[in-house]
């Protein structure tokens, strides 16, 4: 699964300087064009729900199912989902299009990464390519 949280359904138009121009729907193929070649049969899923978020990441628990998560702005706050990642039964890679690092000071702090297996962040949509690679090389 690659799970995106809030506003992420807007790339494209949602501040491009920061994001990019491409577009959710072209992040989505991307992800899809890229598990093909990787042998994986990709799921990409956004919402801007945290309950929602929180319920994809029990249901991959269960199956044990592979993450690649973006958690949007719920990484610097929702302790949901921190709790929802820690019950991870498979690998889970947490992943930002841009730097949070060199940005806005709340933005430094994931409560999420504690719990994820690894986390990319700064290159854009390369960061979920790279994420799928290292689920793809296990
Ligand atoms: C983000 C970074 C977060 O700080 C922000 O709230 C997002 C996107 C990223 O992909 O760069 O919504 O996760």
């Amino acid at each position: 699964m690659v799970l995106n949280g809030p506003n992420l359904g807007r790339l494209g138009s949602r501040e491009p300087g920061i994001y990019g121009t491409t577009t959710y729907a072209g992040l989505v193929e991307e992800c899809r064009t890229l598990g093909r070649e990787l042998g994986l049969d990709v799921d990409v899923r956004q919402t801007d729900d945290e309950g929602q978020l929180v319920r994809w990441l029990h249901e991959a628990a269960d199956r044990e199912v592979p993450v690649v998560l973006n958690p949007a702005a719920f990484t610097h706050y929702s302790y949901a989902v921190r709790d929802a990642v820690a019950q991870r039964t498979a690998q889970l890679i947490e992943v930002h299009l841009s730097q949070p690092h060199a940005r806005e000071p709340f933005r430094h702090h994931s409560v999420v990464s504690a719990v994820a297996g690894g986390t990319i962040a700064g290159l854009g949509i390369g960061s979920y390519r790279l994420a799928l690679h290292a689920i793809a090389a296990g």
